[in-house]
């Protein structure tokens, strides 16, 4: 009683409670990341076997067969880094471009960079990005060999929602990526990347769970498009079910590039 009466005259009610709810919220996130560690990573076994991605250095290297490839995309993240068009341009501490493997067979979109990635530069390395990391390696692959970008390259402020004018100013800047590596798969990580990349006015359950076509150009063969729910949608709403429909998504995604299905251990 003399305890509680003493913390109650040192701290006014509503800071208690404020106190109380960053208590709760830590352990959200202590009990988020242990779950996430079992569901996407630990009860899988990792994919052993035939290397189905070729390991591609990211810096251009003279007189390699892909130092075309990552020149294209070094000048697309040059023009990124200077680009103005919007006023995000002018709030962002880092463009962040998007970062990987120029020859990657299978490339996550997602929204728009956030806190984290807009002091790094580099997208998916905050929370939710390290949900996407637990899913890559959950598929049996890494970072490394796949390709990493969003739909905007600057962080709106807050992280508020993109502005149509923002998608569509922005929107050169990942077609000209999406045309560089030619995924066979992209897979389009919540309702914004996957409405902008299907010129779709769907709901991301609507869209999410089957494959979709994206056109590059007249004269190459299009992408499988896979939407499904973003990782920060899934540490907000993190229920096993909601884990389990982006599980059955990436097997999809694993079976049509003919990549094992790492089985879930026990
Ligand atoms: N959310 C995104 O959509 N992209 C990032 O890079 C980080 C968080």
């Amino acid at each position: 009683m003399g305890e509680a009466f003493f913390i109650v005259f040192l701290f006014p009610i509503h800071t208690i409670a404020v106190m109380a709810e960053q208590q709760a919220d830590l352990n959200k996130v202590l009990k988020q990341h242990l779950e996430m560690e079992s569901f996407f990573a630990g009860d899988f076994a990792v994919r052993g076997g035939g290397q189905l991605f070729a390991e591609v250095p990211t810096e251009a290297e003279p007189g390699q067969e892909n130092s075309e490839m990552v020149q294209s995309l070094e000048t697309i993240a040059k023009t990124v880094r200077s680009c103005r068009k919007c006023e995000i341009g002018s709030t962002r501490t880092n463009a962040v471009p998007g970062q990987g493997n120029p020859k990657a067979r299978l490339m996550f979109v997602g929204e728009a960079p956030g806190a984290d990635e807009d002091k790094q530069g580099v997208a998916f390395i905050g929370r939710a990005g390290k949900l996407l990391t637990e899913i890559i390696k959950a598929m049996g692959l890494t970072r490394e060999e796949v390709f990493i970008g969003n739909i905007l390259k600057c962080r709106p402020p807050g992280n508020r929602d993109p502005k149509l004018d923002e998608i569509d100013n922005c929107w050169p800047y990942l077609k000209q990526q999406l045309e560089t590596i030619q995924p066979e798969i992209i897979v389009a990580l919540g309702a914004h990347a996957a409405r902008t990349l299907l010129d779709s006015k769907l709901a991301i359950g609507k869209l999410r769970g089957r494959f979709h076509e994206y056109k590059f150009s007249d004269d190459l063969p299009p992408a499988k498009l896979m939407p499904t729910y973003h990782p920060a949608y899934l540490l907000r709403n993190y229920s096993y079910d909601n884990r389990k429909r982006v599980w059955e998504d990436m097997i999809k995604v694993l079976e049509e590039l003919g990549l094992p299905v790492p089985k879930k251990k026990g």
